[in-house]
Protein backbone atom coordinates (compact mmCIF):
# COMPACT_ATOMS: atom_id res chain seq x y z
CA UNK A 1 0.00 0.00 0.00
CA UNK A 2 1.29 3.28 -0.81
CA UNK A 3 0.51 6.34 1.54
CA UNK A 4 0.12 8.79 -1.03
CA UNK A 5 -2.88 7.06 -2.65
CA UNK A 6 -4.18 5.63 1.09
CA UNK A 7 -6.72 7.27 2.62
CA UNK A 8 -6.41 8.41 6.40
CA UNK A 9 -8.70 5.30 7.54
CA UNK A 10 -6.95 2.98 5.11
CA UNK A 11 -3.70 3.72 7.50
CA UNK A 12 -5.87 3.44 10.33
CA UNK A 13 -6.98 0.22 9.27
CA UNK A 14 -2.87 -1.10 8.09
CA UNK A 15 -1.81 0.20 12.06
CA UNK A 16 -4.31 -1.96 13.76
CA UNK A 17 -1.70 -5.80 12.38
CA UNK A 18 0.79 -3.57 11.41
CA UNK A 19 3.12 -0.83 13.10
CA UNK A 20 6.16 -0.89 10.21
CA UNK A 21 6.75 1.52 7.30
CA UNK A 22 9.22 2.06 4.65
CA UNK A 23 10.63 5.08 3.95
CA UNK A 24 12.07 5.44 0.37
CA UNK A 25 14.80 8.10 0.86
CA UNK A 26 17.07 9.50 -1.90
CA UNK A 27 18.31 12.50 -4.09
CA UNK A 28 17.88 15.14 -6.49
CA UNK A 29 21.42 15.69 -8.45
CA UNK A 30 23.28 14.56 -11.57
CA UNK A 31 23.93 11.03 -12.80
CA UNK A 32 26.02 11.95 -15.68
CA UNK A 33 25.43 12.16 -19.30
CA UNK A 34 22.35 9.66 -19.52
CA UNK A 35 21.27 9.34 -16.32
CA UNK A 36 18.04 10.65 -14.54
CA UNK A 37 18.52 13.34 -11.58
CA UNK A 38 15.96 11.54 -9.89
CA UNK A 39 18.12 8.27 -10.30
CA UNK A 40 18.89 8.15 -6.66
CA UNK A 41 15.17 8.57 -5.68
CA UNK A 42 14.00 6.04 -8.40
CA UNK A 43 16.06 3.15 -7.42
CA UNK A 44 14.54 2.69 -3.95
CA UNK A 45 11.21 3.92 -4.49
CA UNK A 46 10.80 1.17 -7.31
CA UNK A 47 12.21 -1.57 -5.24
CA UNK A 48 10.22 -0.42 -2.33
CA UNK A 49 7.01 -0.86 -4.64
CA UNK A 50 8.72 -4.39 -5.47
CA UNK A 51 8.67 -5.42 -1.81
CA UNK A 52 5.27 -3.97 -1.55
CA UNK A 53 4.19 -6.25 -4.11
CA UNK A 54 5.36 -9.63 -2.15
CA UNK A 55 4.46 -8.74 1.02
CA UNK A 56 1.54 -6.26 2.93
CA UNK A 57 3.47 -3.15 3.72
CA UNK A 58 3.23 0.48 3.64
CA UNK A 59 5.09 2.60 1.40
CA UNK A 60 6.07 5.85 2.08
CA UNK A 61 6.51 9.09 0.22
CA UNK A 62 10.05 8.97 -0.98
CA UNK A 63 12.04 11.35 0.26
CA UNK A 64 13.25 12.81 -3.03
CA UNK A 65 15.86 15.59 -2.07
CA UNK A 66 18.77 14.45 0.02
CA UNK A 67 22.41 15.65 1.00
CA UNK A 68 23.82 16.55 -2.33
CA UNK A 69 25.21 20.06 -2.38
CA UNK A 70 28.43 18.49 -3.96
CA UNK A 71 26.70 17.59 -7.41
CA UNK A 72 25.29 21.60 -7.11
CA UNK A 73 27.92 22.43 -9.99
CA UNK A 74 25.53 20.45 -12.49
CA UNK A 75 22.04 22.24 -13.90
CA UNK A 76 18.59 20.62 -11.91
CA UNK A 77 20.80 19.84 -8.56
CA UNK A 78 19.11 20.13 -5.82
CA UNK A 79 20.28 19.51 -2.06
CA UNK A 80 19.90 19.79 1.39
CA UNK A 81 22.68 20.54 3.78
CA UNK A 82 23.23 17.96 6.87
CA UNK A 83 21.59 19.84 9.52
CA UNK A 84 18.49 20.12 7.20
CA UNK A 85 18.08 16.73 6.36
CA UNK A 86 18.34 15.84 9.76
CA UNK A 87 16.13 18.00 10.98
CA UNK A 88 13.29 16.79 8.23
CA UNK A 89 14.15 12.95 9.05
CA UNK A 90 13.42 13.89 12.86
CA UNK A 91 10.19 15.04 11.85
CA UNK A 92 9.37 12.16 9.37
CA UNK A 93 9.82 9.76 11.95
CA UNK A 94 8.43 11.69 15.27
CA UNK A 95 5.03 12.03 12.95
CA UNK A 96 5.15 7.67 12.02
CA UNK A 97 5.97 7.40 15.99
CA UNK A 98 3.15 9.23 16.67
CA UNK A 99 0.26 7.96 14.34
CA UNK A 100 1.74 4.43 16.19
CA UNK A 101 4.55 3.27 14.04
CA UNK A 102 7.29 1.69 15.96
CA UNK A 103 9.51 -0.17 12.80
CA UNK A 104 10.60 2.30 10.64
CA UNK A 105 12.65 1.27 7.31
CA UNK A 106 14.61 4.01 5.64
CA UNK A 107 15.80 2.18 2.01
CA UNK A 108 18.37 4.59 0.87
CA UNK A 109 19.50 5.52 -2.98
CA UNK A 110 22.28 7.79 -2.42
CA UNK A 111 25.52 7.17 -0.23
CA UNK A 112 25.72 10.92 0.37
CA UNK A 113 22.93 10.34 2.52
CA UNK A 114 24.13 7.82 4.89
CA UNK A 115 26.08 9.99 7.32
CA UNK A 116 22.88 12.24 8.36
CA UNK A 117 20.48 9.23 8.68
CA UNK A 118 22.68 7.27 11.05
CA UNK A 119 23.04 10.66 12.84
CA UNK A 120 19.29 11.63 12.75
CA UNK A 121 18.65 8.01 14.25
CA UNK A 122 21.23 9.08 17.10
CA UNK A 123 19.12 12.14 17.30
CA UNK A 124 16.17 10.39 17.75
CA UNK A 125 17.07 7.99 20.02
CA UNK A 126 18.81 10.73 22.09
CA UNK A 127 15.84 12.45 22.28
CA UNK A 128 13.89 9.48 23.87
CA UNK A 129 17.39 8.99 26.14
CA UNK A 130 17.34 12.48 27.66
CA UNK A 131 13.72 12.01 28.33
CA UNK A 132 12.31 14.79 25.87
CA UNK A 133 10.37 12.25 24.51
CA UNK A 134 9.21 8.67 25.06
CA UNK A 135 10.33 6.24 22.27
CA UNK A 136 11.90 3.37 23.48
CA UNK A 137 9.94 1.65 21.96
CA UNK A 138 10.80 3.04 18.51
CA UNK A 139 13.16 1.01 15.56
CA UNK A 140 14.90 2.33 13.36
CA UNK A 141 16.94 0.91 9.95
CA UNK A 142 19.14 1.76 7.21
CA UNK A 143 19.41 -0.36 4.15
CA UNK A 144 21.29 1.47 1.31
CA UNK A 145 19.75 -0.89 -1.75
CA UNK A 146 23.13 -0.71 -3.80
CA UNK A 147 25.09 -2.06 -0.93
CA UNK A 148 23.37 -5.90 -0.31
CA UNK A 149 25.04 -8.85 -1.07
CA UNK A 150 23.24 -10.02 -3.94
CA UNK A 151 23.01 -6.90 -5.67
CA UNK A 152 26.93 -5.89 -4.99
CA UNK A 153 27.80 -9.63 -6.42
CA UNK A 154 25.19 -8.85 -9.66
CA UNK A 155 26.75 -5.53 -10.51
CA UNK A 156 30.13 -7.34 -10.44
CA UNK A 157 29.16 -9.87 -13.00
CA UNK A 158 27.57 -7.30 -15.30
CA UNK A 159 29.62 -4.61 -15.14
CA UNK A 160 33.05 -5.43 -13.82
CA UNK A 161 34.88 -2.53 -12.84
CA UNK A 162 33.18 -0.55 -14.96
CA UNK A 163 30.60 -0.31 -12.26
CA UNK A 164 32.41 3.23 -10.46
CA UNK A 165 30.70 5.11 -7.90
CA UNK A 166 28.76 7.82 -8.70
CA UNK A 167 26.24 7.64 -11.71
CA UNK A 168 27.05 3.73 -12.12
CA UNK A 169 25.41 1.64 -14.82
CA UNK A 170 23.68 -0.58 -12.08
CA UNK A 171 21.51 2.35 -10.80
CA UNK A 172 21.48 3.52 -14.55
CA UNK A 173 19.82 0.31 -15.45
CA UNK A 174 17.27 0.25 -12.76
CA UNK A 175 15.88 3.85 -13.85
CA UNK A 176 15.89 2.20 -17.10
CA UNK A 177 13.94 -0.64 -16.18
CA UNK A 178 11.81 1.79 -14.65
CA UNK A 179 10.97 3.94 -16.69
CA UNK A 180 11.62 2.69 -20.44
CA UNK A 181 10.33 5.40 -22.29
CA UNK A 182 13.29 7.92 -20.64
CA UNK A 183 15.98 5.29 -22.00
CA UNK A 184 19.11 7.42 -23.71
CA UNK A 185 22.00 6.23 -24.94
CA UNK A 186 24.76 8.79 -24.76
CA UNK A 187 28.16 8.47 -25.68
CA UNK A 188 30.78 8.52 -22.79
CA UNK A 189 34.24 10.40 -23.29
CA UNK A 190 36.06 9.26 -22.14
CA UNK A 191 34.88 5.40 -21.75
CA UNK A 192 35.17 4.83 -18.03
CA UNK A 193 35.07 8.40 -16.12
CA UNK A 194 38.35 9.31 -13.62
CA UNK A 195 37.92 8.19 -10.26
CA UNK A 196 39.10 10.09 -7.10
CA UNK A 197 37.58 11.94 -3.96
CA UNK A 198 35.96 15.16 -3.89
CA UNK A 199 35.02 18.26 -1.68
CA UNK A 200 32.76 20.79 -2.83
CA UNK A 201 30.70 21.44 -5.34
CA UNK A 202 33.50 23.73 -7.69
CA UNK A 203 36.13 20.89 -7.03
CA UNK A 204 33.42 18.32 -8.21
CA UNK A 205 33.12 19.56 -11.41
CA UNK A 206 36.40 20.73 -12.01
CA UNK A 207 37.71 16.89 -11.42
CA UNK A 208 34.72 15.15 -12.92
CA UNK A 209 33.69 17.33 -15.79
CA UNK A 210 30.34 14.84 -17.03
CA UNK A 211 29.59 14.26 -13.50
CA UNK A 212 30.67 10.45 -13.45
CA UNK A 213 33.28 9.10 -11.28
CA UNK A 214 34.94 5.85 -11.96
CA UNK A 215 31.64 4.31 -14.47
CA UNK A 216 30.74 3.33 -17.49
CA UNK A 217 26.80 3.89 -17.26
CA UNK A 218 26.53 3.38 -21.48
CA UNK A 219 26.41 0.08 -20.55
CA UNK A 220 22.95 0.23 -18.36
CA UNK A 221 19.97 -1.80 -19.68
CA UNK A 222 16.72 -2.64 -18.87
CA UNK A 223 17.30 -6.16 -19.15
CA UNK A 224 20.34 -5.72 -16.31
CA UNK A 225 17.72 -3.43 -14.16
CA UNK A 226 15.14 -5.77 -14.35
CA UNK A 227 17.39 -8.13 -13.07
CA UNK A 228 19.18 -6.17 -10.46
CA UNK A 229 15.29 -4.80 -9.46
CA UNK A 230 14.64 -8.72 -9.22
CA UNK A 231 17.62 -9.79 -7.00
CA UNK A 232 16.96 -6.07 -4.99
CA UNK A 233 13.25 -6.35 -3.89
CA UNK A 234 14.50 -10.18 -2.55
CA UNK A 235 16.97 -8.77 -0.50
CA UNK A 236 15.59 -5.80 1.07
CA UNK A 237 12.22 -8.32 1.67
CA UNK A 238 14.52 -10.44 3.42
CA UNK A 239 16.22 -7.65 6.01
CA UNK A 240 13.29 -6.08 6.47
CA UNK A 241 11.18 -9.27 7.52
CA UNK A 242 13.89 -9.32 9.77
CA UNK A 243 13.84 -6.47 11.02
CA UNK A 244 10.30 -6.25 11.67
CA UNK A 245 10.53 -9.51 13.45
CA UNK A 246 12.73 -7.67 15.91
NI1 LIG B 1 23.34 7.58 -7.48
Amino acid sequence: MRLQTATWPDVEAYLEHSDAVIVPIGSTEQHGPNGMLGTDAICPETIAFGVAESMQVLVAPTLSIGQAHHHLGFPGTIALRPSTLLAVLVDVVRSLYRHGFRHVYFLNGHGGNVATVNTAFQEIYAQSTFGDASLSDLRLRLCNWYMSPTVGKLSKELFGDQEGSHATPSEVSLTFYAYPDDVKSTPMSPTLAPTGSIRDADDYRTQFADGRIGSNPALATVEAGARLFEASVNDVLEDFRGFIST
